[in-house]
Parts: structure tokens; sequence; C-alpha cells
């Protein structure tokens, strides 16, 4: 027997993903802080806070919030810079989280699909980029949406945790 997801088993329900803005930034502040892995939040929420957020405002079409209802639980925070491929950029991936109570609703997996689409529609980007740590349960997340995973993983990304370097060419 199918058991129904504690959060669609009301009659209504809505999802949604809408821009980051200063009015909304401190609700991605918060579920940075209770949904990310210790170890993402401390290198880039914590260690260089500014730097970052200032970062997630200026790439409005990739840094999303995802509401369920009209309630803010996931957010994405992307930026570009230039790619290995010559003279293309890439969509960098840093941060991905949703609130633990409403993971497997499919949020997660809407918020990485509008960078891709974004990312498809511009000719300028060649790849998406993310890394997570090794022991991060959202590879196959990534995996099921076609990011394929560096054989080796990458030492040093996450201060002295090693990573998955996962890409995506669009
Ligand atoms: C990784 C993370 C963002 C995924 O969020 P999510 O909203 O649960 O993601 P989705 O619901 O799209 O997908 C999760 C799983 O639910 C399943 N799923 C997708 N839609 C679903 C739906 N409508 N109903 C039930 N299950 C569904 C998917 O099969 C998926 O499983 P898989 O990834 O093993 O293939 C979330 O687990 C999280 O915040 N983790 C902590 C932070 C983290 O690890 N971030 C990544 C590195 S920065």
């Amino acid at each position: 027997m199918t058991v129904p997801h504690p959060m669609t088993s009301a009659k209504y329900f809505r999802q949604a993903l809408d821009e980051l803005n200063n009015n909304n930034l401190k609700q991605l502040k918060t579920i940075h802080k209770h949904a990310l892995d210790p170890i993402v939040l401390a290198h880039f929420c914590e260690r260089m806070e500014d730097l970052f957020y200032k970062e997630a405002l200026g790439l409005p079409d990739y840094t999303r919030l995802a509401y369920f209802n009209d309630m803010s639980v996931g957010g994405i925070v992307c930026r570009k810079r230039p790619s290995s491929q010559d003279g293309k950029l890439e969509i960098q991936i840093l941060t991905l989280a949703v609130l633990e109570a409403y993971r497997n609703l499919g949020l997660g997996t809407k918020l990485v699909q509008n960078a891709i689409d974004q990312a498809t529609a511009d000719s300028a980007i060649a790849q998406i980029t993310v890394y997570i740590p090794v022991e991060s349960r959202a590879l196959s997340l990534f995996e099921r949406l076609g990011f394929a995973k560096s054989d080796q993983p990458v030492s040093g990304y996450f201060g002295s945790h090693e990573a998955w370097l996962l890409v995506k060419q669009v």
C-alpha cells in the first residue's frame, strides 16, 4: 500500500519557485541554517556570509526560493564564472537545501531543473557544476538529472573534507 506524503495529503497544495530579493533573503538564511549539511553551511554561509549572499542576490534567474503553499521551504544558490571550455561560462550550484519536513515532494528537483533550463537557454553557458560532500545523499538527485560524477573525490574543497565534483553539459 502506498502511504501518502503527510504534506500532500491535504486537498489543496501549491508548489512554486520565486526569485530571491532583499525582502526574502532572511528566509533563505533560515533554510540554510536548518537544512544544509554542516560542512556546506560552514564553508559558504558562515565563513564568507556577506560575499556569499551578495553573489546569491546577483543571479536572480538561477538563485531561487521554493515555496510550499505560501511558505518558503527550500532554496538554491548559484554563481556564474568562467568555465574550462574556451570563452564560455559555467553555472556553479553553491547550495541546494529543502527543509526536512518538505523533502521528497520534488522541490529539490524543481530548483535544480530551473537552473538547467536557464543555462540551456543561454548559449554563453557551457556547463553546470556542483561540489557535494562525498557522503551527501543528494548524489542520486543530481545523477538522475544528468550530472556526471568525477572519477575520484576532490580533496580540500570543503576545508579538510572530500567532495564529488558533478558536471552537466548544457
Ligand atoms: C538534497 C535535497 C535538497 C533534496 O530535496 P528534495 O526536495 O527532497 O528533492 P526531491 O523531492 O526532488 O527528490 C528527492 C527524492 O524524492 C523522490 N521524489 C521526487 N519527487 C517526488 C514526489 N513528488 N513524491 C515523492 N517522492 C519524490 C525522488 O525520486 C528523489 O529520490 P532520488 O534523489 O533518490 O532519486 C534535500 O534532501 C536536502 O536539503 N538535503 C540536505 C542538503 C544537501 O544535501 N544539499 C545538497 C548539497 S549542497
